[in-house]
């Protein structure tokens, strides 16, 4: 349990955030499908990608841990074996709290010659699977929820041949493109994947920078197609793994809301399928400047936030929905929270993804900031918050859920009296040093 309260002076300084939990995972399954070494700089050794390692260290793939010889850099090295070339795993295969690892290696594991077994923590066990079972199975995988309840345990037969296909997705979910699009590896004509609105292209740029044949196309009315053409063999390359904003926008909320703040954080990936917080916060009155933007294959940038008053439009109102929810999932926790601080209604919509997260997300948000005594409604698809009248200490059930914990520890700063993180635990998901290092901007 942690305890937090109003830090007595701004925030100010420099910090790091760790790498992008996102561009690690598909760091290690890329490299481990390629032919030849892949070196990552930058990896987060949050839980979630360590359970990726795991994974990959148990289907035959050699990592290694070490350091750069020169310069000491840390440094990760996947003695990639090519498409063809993991072997069968001797138990489960175990993927902790992460649906990443889960759908991704899915959709790997349908197009292997020999048989799997996929299992996750309590949380993983409930999330659903059915999402990329459907499609899996439309080209060719035999794949089967053990339980009979389209979650996991889910045991995959090898030596299935696969084909490609045309999938719509119902919900614009990377998880579930980028499943398809690598079982679509494996199969023997093109594979499209279209979703109502982009999702977070990682697979896609770093597929290509691989060697796959793959691209997105964007329609002017915002639908996307993710396309793929198999048959080109994936090459080891250099990673070097951007600050992960998802983390980041902790930090740009707490310098958000503390009078006086002065903050920078250093090489945040900027990609546009993840920066929807930027805009959203910007449109709101945020002070963010982005400094020494480096378009690099994920471009990435100095973020300096400045302390700013968030308001609504000229009725007093901010709406967050349609296209831009996508690019900001996983920062709909963190929002929320600033949005309670602001002077505005702040109706989030189009969000009900955020039910079938590490929790329910919808649910975990509201609950606790209604301990904190914010008026706010849960909705079907998202929920209403009518900010700027104060936020009061409470205890924080975070549902094991390392977003719901961090973003209520950014709260418990612009709060009256004594917050308390019970299970502060699970942040090392996908930020092991949060505490420290928010610490390091308040003291
Ligand atoms: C992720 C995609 C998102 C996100 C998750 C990471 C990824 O999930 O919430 O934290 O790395 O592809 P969905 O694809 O389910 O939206």
């Amino acid at each position: 349990m942690i305890k937090l309260e109003k830090p007595t002076k701004p925030l100010s300084g420099h910090v790091f955030v760790p790498g992008d939990k996102s561009i690690s995972h598909r760091s290690i399954m890329f490299g481990a499908l390629s032919e030849g070494t892949t070196e990552i700089t930058g990896f987060l050794k949050g839980a979630d990608c360590l359970s990726t390692i795991e994974c990959f260290k148990q289907l035959g793939i050699l990592i290694e841990h070490t350091q750069r010889p020169l310069n000491g850099v840390p440094t990760i090295t996947v003695h990639g074996k090519g498409i063809h070339g993991l072997s069968a795993p001797s138990s489960t295969l175990y993927t902790g709290n992460s649906g990443t690892t889960t759908r991704l290696l899915a959709g790997i594991l349908a197009a292997q010659p020999f048989d799997s077994m996929l299992a996750g923590d309590e949380s993983i066990s409930k999330r659903p699977m059915k999402r990329i079972m459907k499609p899996l199975k439309q080209m060719g995988a035999d794949i089967v929820s053990v339980g009979g309840n389209d979650c996991t345990p889910l045991f995959i037969k090898g030596g299935k041949k696969l084909m490609g296909i045309s999938y719509h997705s119902p919900v614009a979910s990377a998880q579930v493109k980028s499943c398809i699009l690598l079982a679509g590896l494996y199969s023997d004509s093109d594979t499209v994947v279209y979703e109502p609105a982009l999702s977070r292209n990682h697979t896609e740029i770093m597929l290509r920078a691989f060697g796959a044949d793959v691209h997105n196309e964007v329609d002017v009315r915002g639908s996307a197609a993710a396309i793929l053409h198999p048959g080109m063999p994936l090459r080891g390359t250099k990673i070097n793994v951007p600050g992960d904003i998802s983390s980041a926008a902790y930090f740009i909320a707490a310098a958000l809301m503390v009078p006086g703040s002065d903050i920078v954080i250093h090489n945040v990936g900027i990609n546009k399928t993840r920066a929807g917080i930027l805009s959203v916060l910007t449109q709101m009155g945020a002070d963010i400047e982005l400094e020494n933007v480096n378009e690099s294959i994920e471009p990435r940038a100095d973020l300096h936030v400045r302390y700013s008053e968030l308001h609504g439009n000229e009725n007093g109102r901010f709406e967050v929905s349609g296209k831009v929810i996508p690019t900001m999932i996983d920062e709909i926790p963190i929002l929320a929270v600033v949005a309670s601080t602001a002077n505005c209604t702040t109706i989030i919509k189009d969000a009900q993804e955020l039910k079938v997260k590490e929790s329910n997300r919808i649910a975990a948000i509201c609950n606790n900031l209604k301990a904190m005594g914010v008026d706010v409604e849960p909705t079907e698809d998202g929920m209403i918050i009518n900010g700027g009248k104060g936020l009061v200490g409470a205890d924080i059930e975070c549902e094991k859920d390392h977003r719901i914990a961090m973003s209520f520890a950014i709260a418990a700063l612009a709060a009256e009296g004594e917050t308390r993180i019970l299970d502060d635990k699970c942040v090392g998901i996908s930020y092991p040093t949060f505490f420290k290092d928010l610490h390091s901007l308040i003291y």
